[in-house]
């Protein structure tokens, strides 16, 4: 089996060029912590570093509501992908763990100009008691209450890597993009109809064709079941390469222009999306992520049913599915999501 050092120097080395190789090799940074410190270096500091047999030092990781792969994937991205012919956009940011990520990577990107760039963040900036629960325990317990504007707090949280983030306070429910074309897409806010349908209206079209990289940050999570549907609706527009281990993240490239007229839905959605566009998004879907995302593909599917009002639909899916849901993390918060929120327990154990 080939070991992520293997995958990471084939890709400096340019003896691969695959694309998805390209997009996982950010693995080798999980437990070879110091290499953020050779990518400064440049590459052939990098190459030798990894032939040398380096030794493990574990990936910390900034606090937020990513993981540790997601912040290694986005800093590996920045540096060795990403090539500075567009903006890099982060929609959602919370307390800046994917910003630190980026940024460091475009502090380290081999190409001057790009090295310029600045990440640009755009957030509400509303503390809400979702915020409260990520805190508790750490030093950032009590910063803020529920209602709270935190944009200060956040700037003073990124305050090492600020020279290089554009940082934006907006509503994504209205704002209109109206900047550069976006190379790298970064999209965790995609959490109720009317983000789903702005952040779709205002920034894939503004994805470079060829080289635009759409991280979904949760496209593998059970919640956010509308971006399989909007994926499948835009399958001719975008490549699936990879999802990001030990997260709810998964990677698209735009392979080609998304025309503005496909990107006009409206809430609520529940008046254009029939039973049978949501069959055909979700099969296709779990066609795409890979054996061990059926799960999780699955329950967002039920999901999808419960956000469109349609009980038995939602029933009948978890029904389809529940033998190979036993026990799996996403249906627990969809069971528990069901009796708390809709007050309608899902059938069985
Ligand atoms: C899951 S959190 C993002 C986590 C973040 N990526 C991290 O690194 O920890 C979702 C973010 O969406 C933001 N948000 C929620 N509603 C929004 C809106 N209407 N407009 C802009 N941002 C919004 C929240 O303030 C929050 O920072």
């Amino acid at each position: 089996m080939t070991s992520h050092i293997d995958t990471a120097l084939a890709f400096l080395e340019e003896t691969s060029t695959d694309l998805r190789d390209a997009h996982r090799a950010y693995r080798v940074l999980m437990q070879h912590s110091h290499l953020t410190d050779y990518f400064q270096g440049g590459k052939q500091v990098l190459i030798k570093e990894l032939q040398s047999h380096p030794k493990v030092f574990p990936r910390v990781p900034y606090i937020g509501m990513t993981t540790l792969q997601e912040q290694a994937y986005c800093e590996w991205y920045c540096t060795h992908l990403y090539e500075g012919a567009g903006e890099v956009v982060e929609l959602g940011t919370f307390l800046g763990s994917l910003t630190k990520s980026m940024v460091n990577g475009v502090r380290a990107n081999p190409r001057a100009a790009t090295r310029e760039r600045k990440v640009r963040v755009y957030d509400l900036f509303w503390w809400d008691f979702i915020m409260e629960g990520c805190v508790k325990g750490t030093a950032y317990e009590g910063m803020c209450k529920e209602g709270d504007w935190f944009v200060e707090d956040y700037k003073r949280s990124i305050r090492a890597w600020i020279d290089r983030a554009d940082v934006r306070q907006a509503d994504l429910t209205k704002f209109a993009y109206d900047q550069e074309p976006v190379e790298f897409l970064m999209v965790d806010v995609m959490k109720y109809e009317k983000l789903c349908v702005n952040v779709l209206r205002q920034f894939f079209p503004a994805l470079l064709p060829g080289k635009g990289i759409l991280f979904h940050q949760d496209y593998l999570h059970f919640y956010e079941a509308w971006v399989h549907i909007i994926q499948y609706l835009l399958r001719d527009y975008f490549e699936p390469v990879t999802p990001i281990d030990g997260s709810g993240a998964f990677v698209f490239r735009c392979t080609q222009a998304v025309p503005p007229d496909l990107c006009t839905l409206q809430a609520p959605l529940k008046d254009s999306w029939s039973d049978a566009l949501v069959e055909e998004a979700f099969a296709w879907s779990k066609g795409i992520v890979g054996e061990e995302n059926q799960a999780v593909v699955n329950a967002a599917h039920v999901m999808m049913y419960a956000h469109l009002e349609r009980w038995e639909q939602a029933e009948a899916t978890y029904n389809a599915h529940a033998a190979q849901f036993a026990g799996h993390p996403s249906v627990i918060e969809l069971r528990a999501y069901f009796e708390d929120r809709f007050q309608r327990p899902l059938p069985g154990q």
